[in-house]
């Protein structure tokens, strides 16, 4: 593995997306033991997409569902973002994870799933997940113990697009929205940057030489750029790890870029 800090981030560089999957994974167990150990609780984002399945299925395994036994029961599950779609359908990130990892962790209370209701009208799906997280954490200010998230090869994360209006309104009061995006033709629902960047930890999976060039540009400044919308992701308390595979790292150079790591984007 090679290891990169850039601005503010530490970069892992793994061989493949086998090998990145697997220290996902173990970051998973540490940080879910941890916050266990220390709060008593434990309460993860999972993302959508296709990268995170190598990675949440690796957790459905004996050996990783063993080691997390004392934390599944203390285990809230949030996601990042959602397709607007039924909970069954083949688009739903609510089925991804609950296909590759949930259905196979019968000791995670089903009160303790929180799916977005990608069913519903956006808005008040939106406002139905704020309320829910709101509550579940006791404040408006939530910090997630841990938010996994993938970068799409435009550079969007969780379903904040690029030029997206939710880019300007990094430090507006809503915690989750439901963009129309333009080039989906669709409504996602999604995080805001308020809840990613307060979370503990937040760890980004990205694989694949599709996604070098627009990495590269992540992390070639720390300048706002509407049209790289997970440089904005950079937690103002928490620790932000990118495992990144061999591909998707081509273009990355050891050269320190732009500003201090210690500069923030506004969130
Ligand atoms: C989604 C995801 C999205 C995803 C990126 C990367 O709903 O699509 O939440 O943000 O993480 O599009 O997707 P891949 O990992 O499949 O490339």
């Amino acid at each position: 593995m090679k290891l990169l800090l850039k601005n503010g981030a530490r970069i892992e560089i793994w061989r493949d997306l086998a090998e990145a999957s697997e220290r996902a994974a173990l970051l998973f167990c540490e940080i879910a033991l941890r916050s266990v150990a220390e709060r008593g609780r434990f309460r993860v984002a999972l993302p959508g997409g296709s990268t995170p399945k190598a990675m949440l299925t690796l957790l459905a395994r004996a050996e990783y569902r063993e080691a997390l036994a004392s934390a599944w029961p203390l285990t809230s599950v949030f996601w990042t973002d959602e397709r607007c779609v039924p909970p069954d359908d083949p688009q739903s990130n609510f089925r991804m994870g609950h296909e590759t990892l949930l259905r196979h962790i019968p000791s995670v209370p089903a009160s303790q799933i929180h799916r977005m209701r990608g069913e519903d009208l956006p808005e008040r799906a939106a406002a139905l997940y704020s309320s829910l997280i709101e509550s579940e954490f006791g404040t408006s200010d939530p910090v997630f113990d841990l938010i996994l998230l993938g970068m799409g090869d435009d550079a969007h994360t969780a379903s904040i697009f690029p030029h997206s209006p939710l880019l300007k309104d990094g430090t507006g009061d809503k915690l989750v929205a439901a963009p129309y995006v333009k080039k989906l033709r669709a409504h996602r629902l999604t995080l805001t940057l308020r809840p990613l960047n307060h979370a503990a930890n937040v760890i980004f999976l990205v694989s694949g030489k599709e996604k070098s060039t627009l990495l590269d540009k992540v992390f070639a400044s720390l300048e706002e750029d509407e049209a790289l919308p997970a440089r904005y992701v950079r937690p103002l308390e928490g620790e932000l790890t990118w495992l990144v595979d061999e591909e998707a790292a081509r273009l990355l150079s050891s050269e320190p870029s732009g500003l201090s790591p210690h500069a923030h984007a506004p969130v």
